[in-house]
This record gives C-alpha cells, sequence and structure tokens, in this order.
C-alpha cells in the first residue's frame, strides 16, 4: 500500500517535471489554438511539435468533451486547463469559462492564445491556482471539467468532492454535472 502511495507520487512528480519542460519549451509566440494548428519543432517533449499529432490527440479529445455539453451560456470550470485549449473551444461556444491551472507558465500560454485568437462570446478567464488550495464558490458552475488531470491530483476523491460543492444543486439547475476526462 505504502509502495503503491510512494510510485502515484513518483508518477505525479515526473508529469509536473513534462508540463514544466513542455511550458519551457514553448517559444514566445506559441499558441495553443486547435482552430490555428501548425508544426513547433522545438516543443520537442510535446504533442505540439507536429500539428498532426495534435490532430490525433488533442483535438478529438476536446471534441468529445464539448460535443457532451448541453446547454447555452453554461458557467463552466475547467480544472487543469493546461494551455486552455479546450477552455478556448467551450467560449467559443458561447460558455463563459474560467480555466485554473498551477502551472503559471501554462497560464500565461492560455492567456496570450485568447489574446491572440477569435474566443466568442463566452467569457473565458484563467487563474493560477492549485486547485487543492483553491477556494471558489459554493454552486456556481454549471459543469466542471477535468481532462487528462485526475491522475495528477493526490486526493482525487476528494477533489470529486469539491466539485460537487462548487456545482449549482440540481434542484437549481438540471444541467449540473461533472465531467471526468481521465487518460492514466
Ligand atoms: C495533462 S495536462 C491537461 C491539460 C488540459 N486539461 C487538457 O486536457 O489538454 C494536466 C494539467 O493539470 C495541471 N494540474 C495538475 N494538478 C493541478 C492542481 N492541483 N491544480 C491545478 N492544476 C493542476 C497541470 O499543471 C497541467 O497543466
Amino acid at each position: 500500500m505504502v509502495d503503491r502511495r510512494r510510485s502515484a507520487s513518483r508518477s505525479r512528480a515526473r508529469r509536473r517535471r513534462k508540463y514544466q519542460t513542455v511550458a519551457r519549451e514553448a517559444p514566445p509566440n506559441f499558441v495553443a489554438d486547435l482552430q490555428r494548428l501548425r508544426d513547433w519543432p522545438s516543443m520537442r517533449g510535446s504533442l505540439w511539435r507536429r500539428a498532426s499529432l495534435v490532430k490525433l490527440t488533442h483535438a478529438p479529445n476536446a471534441r468529445l468533451l464539448t460535443g457532451s455539453i448541453k446547454g447555452r451560456n453554461l458557467k463552466i470550470l475547467d480544472v487543469g486547463c493546461g494551455t486552455g485549449c479546450i477552455s478556448l473551444e467551450l467560449s467559443r461556444m458561447r460558455h463563459d469559462v474560467l480555466g485554473l491551472d498551477r502551472n503559471e507558465r501554462m497560464i500565461e500560454i492560455a492567456t496570450r492564445t485568447k489574446k491572440t485568437s477569435n474566443s466568442g462570446s463566452g467569457k473565458l478567464q484563467y487563474e493560477t491556482a492549485d486547485f487543492d488550495k483553491w477556494s471558489g464558490t459554493t454552486g456556481a458552475y454549471d459543469v466542471v471539467i477535468f481532462s487528462r488531470v485526475l491522475h495528477d491530483l493526490p486526493d482525487p476523491e476528494n477533489a470529486l468532492l469539491k466539485a460537487h460543492r462548487l456545482l449549482k444543486s440540481r434542484g437549481r439547475n438540471s444541467l449540473s454535472r461533472i465531467r471526468v476526462q481521465h487518460d492514466g
């Protein structure tokens, strides 16, 4: 049991280092916009290095998520939004989105992408924060998304309980839900 916990914690640390490398490798003009794909050869540790790789990975993942969200002008929290490519697509669908990520560089990339892209009429905001320590407003969101993030959190069960508190109650909004996307 202790061994399993140690190995999970080592994997999380490895992934954290990987995100830091990806963020460091991103050139100053890099934008993570699925509708303006191009090759970024210097980003060797990232799928963004080749547009064709993004088309096979991030793009279908974003389509799956955005396609499963029904309703109009929803308030969406995107936990661990990374470069913000999913948040951006959701705002293009006219939802109001808050993207959270603990990695400051990811939020810088997401913010730059937002500034240089057509972000649609939904409100799109980003914040650097660790979800475990972040105190959002209870009952404020229609949808909370965890896309490829849950495995990074030391206590995923607690994170889901927290997400549940952040969601509008069923009584007030039947669209309340948690989106969980997990790629191990
Ligand atoms: C694999 S990336 C996924 C990015 C995006 N959700 C996507 O699907 O393209 C995981 C992201 O979660 C962020 N992250 C991990 N733990 C976090 C936490 N406790 N609070 C906020 N962000 C976190 C990492 O910094 C990283 O940017």
